[in-house]
């Protein structure tokens, strides 16, 4: 029998609980598949399981994100072939419909097992197809911020052609939503803290762009830029130092999908504005199989392809981790295999 790689996070998590060890795919059973895997994107909630801030209860193959290709296939499936390029879900059990999921317990790579690893039998749920033509690290950046994007701007804001999108940081679901603002005929507001990312996201296709550590309040900025309308849709990844300059950037009746935690997990925000402006503020977390198909499917039909600032083997993941604390990077951190 093979022997498989593995990245087993011993319990509680932390850097140090980090091992290299060997877990092998059972054959298929009914309505599952077995995948090799090539590639894993890194994202913040990846970090908190490795980095012991959310560390797990038992011992955890990490990592949400992965991607690969159908080596085997149980009995019932119609759905892949051998030899299909396939992409990880977030929530394997969420397959459509109204969100169904509190939490993280189904959740690859916290409440079960992710893909640090090189092979994997799991439900069809678990996968869907990957965009043509694209390569398995590329892939891999779809499960969690590809996804997250796709959600908050497609299939929960009905993104218009012509409405204004703010987005924030140079983050992997930023840019994510910068992309798919411009497939979909958007104009792109973008702030960073840097003039040398705001250069690299406009030639991206950025329509305005703003730093963030220069102008504090550039909630009315944003405003501003519109012409005083304010932005339809804020993909809020800030958390509590910018929901309220979102929300003054946002139009009367705006949507602002909260979405991240970069500075804070909780903190005062304007009620009032809130209510006089009408805005919708929208928990969400990623999105479901059938959004993820969706998004699959724009991609193939457009030029896309994701923005990978730099890839690491699959041993190296610490160093990774360790890369996406200091926020040098613009766009996807990921490993590959
Ligand atoms: N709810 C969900 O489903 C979901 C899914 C994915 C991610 N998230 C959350 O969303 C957030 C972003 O995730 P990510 O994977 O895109 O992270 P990431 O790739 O690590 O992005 C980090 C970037 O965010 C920007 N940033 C940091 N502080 C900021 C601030 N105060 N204002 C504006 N931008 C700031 C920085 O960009 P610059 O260097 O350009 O300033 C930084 O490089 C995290 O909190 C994550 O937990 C939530």
């Amino acid at each position: 029998m093979m022997t498989n790689k593995a990245i087993i996070l011993q319990t509680g998590g932390g850097y140090d609980k980090v091992t290299l060890g060997t877990r092998d795919a059972a054959p298929p059973k009914v309505g599952e598949i077995s995948v090799r895997l090539h590639a894993n994107s890194l994202n913040y909630h990846d970090f908190a399981v490795v980095s012991g801030m959310w560390g797990p209860t038992e011992p955890r193959i990490p990592m949400a994100d992965g991607a690969g290709v159908v080596t085997a296939i149980g009995e019932g499936v119609t759905e892949f072939s051998l030899g299909d390029h396939v992409v990880s879900t977030f929530f394997p059990t969420w397959l459509a419909g109204e969100p169904l999921v509190e939490g993280f317990a189904t959740t690859p790579g916290d409440g079960v097992d992710g893909y640090a690893r090189e092979a994997v039998t799991a439900s069809v749920n678990a996968f869907t197809h990957a965009p043509k033509g694209w390569g398995h690290v590329e892939s891999s950046t779809l499960t969690t911020a590809g996804l997250t994007a796709w959600r908050a701007l497609m299939s929960d804001g009905a993104l218009k052609p012509g409405d204004t999108v703010l987005v924030q940081g140079t983050g992997g679901v930023s840019i994510f939503a910068l992309q798919f603002a411009k497939m979909a005929g958007a104009t792109v507001i973008a702030t960073s803290s840097s003039d040398e990312k705001l250069e690299k996201i406009k030639l991206l296709g950025a329509d305005y762009l703003i730093n963030y550590k220069k102008i504090a309040n550039w909630g009315e900025l944003a405003r501003e830029m519109t012409g005083g309308r304010g932005v339809d849709h804020v993909v809020e990844v800030g958390g509590p130092a910018t929901i309220n300059q979102s929300m003054l950037a946002a139009r009367v009746g705006g949507h602002i999908s909260v979405i991240g935690i970069l500075t804070g997990i909780g903190g005062e925000i304007s009620i009032v504005t809130a209510l006089i402006k009408q805005l919708r503020l929208q928990g969400l977390i990623v999105g479901n199989r059938t959004q993820q198909q969706e998004m699959v499917r724009a991609i193939n039909a457009s030029k896309m392809r994701p923005v990978i600032d730099k890839v690491f083997p699959l041993e190296r993941i610490v160093d990774a981790f360790r890369y996406q604390e200091t926020n040098k990077h613009f766009g996807k951190i990921c490993l590959e295999m």
